[in-house]
């Protein structure tokens, strides 16, 4: 991962076009797939973000987004969570089923994983502010029928759609330390390049362009959905922790801010 990149090297990762800001599960090198269901219509977000405002400005209307289609088979769209004076931003994949029903993000069995994990790494969670890549619960039907909602990988020009809500959440939070959960939010911050196998653990620069205030560092590790899914449940969540220690020792030193 080079620490150089610049802001239109990560657009162009997910294929963003414009906007104000930047495999079958999230978690692992498994990457958001490339396919459409209309032979590959641009998406965007862009439009329907606010010209101004703080975050609950851009937490309303982004209950209105139709910049992809993912908001016809959702419940809603589910915001980040948290101080907008937080020091340390989490980013997932996207909404999973239970945070679909209640509109708030990792409130299901990744997301008490997550905040386990995130504890004993010594990061304070009420003090945390957590996001998805993707703002939209995306799902398919078992075969031949049934009530149950099977989590479908975001396609890349769906991350791409989301980005300006992203960037815009980075911009008002302004955080210290950006942790990534997995490859979508990986690839979505740093780059198509990215790989949680070979990046995760390091505090990388978040590519972007120079500001006053610096920029704040990344940590990549897994998806706390591939920690639960894991052969080595054991090793995968001890992997977890070690990573997001990284971030809050980074946090501690003085957040790693720098250009
Ligand atoms: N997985 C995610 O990536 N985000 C959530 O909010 C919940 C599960």
């Amino acid at each position: 991962m080079s620490p150089t990149r610049s802001t239109s090297d990560a657009r162009s990762a997910t294929g963003r076009r414009s906007g104000s800001g930047g495999g079958s599960r999230a978690g692992s090198d498994r990457e958001a797939s490339s396919g459409s269901r209309d032979g590959g219509r641009a998406y965007d977000a862009g439009p329907f973000l606010p010209s101004r405002g703080g975050l609950a400005a851009h937490r309303r209307a982004a209950a209105d987004c139709r910049g992809c289609p993912l908001h016809e088979d959702a419940t809603q769209t589910v915001f980040g969570a948290g101080p907008e004076s937080a020091r340390i931003l989490l980013v997932g994949e996207q909404p999973g089923d239970q945070e679909d029903r209640q509109g708030e993000p990792f409130v299901g069995p990744a997301g008490r994983l997550l905040r386990r994990a995130a504890e004993e790494a010594g990061i304070d969670m009420d003090e945390a502010y957590v996001t998805n890549a993707v703002k939209h619960f995306k799902f398919v039907r078992p075969p031949g029928g049934g009530k149950r909602r099977i989590h479908k990988a975001p396609e890349l020009r769906e991350v791409a759609a989301c980005h300006p809500w992203l960037s815009a959440e980075l911009r008002l939070v302004h955080p210290e330390i950006v942790v990534a959960l997995g490859a979508t939010a990986g690839k979505a911050l740093l780059g198509s390049s990215f790989r949680v196998t070979k990046d995760r653990g390091a505090l990388l620069p978040l590519p972007g362009d120079e500001d006053q205030n610096g920029r704040p560092h990344v940590v990549a590790t897994l998806h706390p959905s591939a920690v639960l899914r894991a052969d080595d449940r054991e090793g995968a969540y001890a992997g977890l922790v070690a990573d997001l220690r990284v971030a809050a020792e980074a946090l501690a030193g003085g957040g790693g801010t720098g250009s």
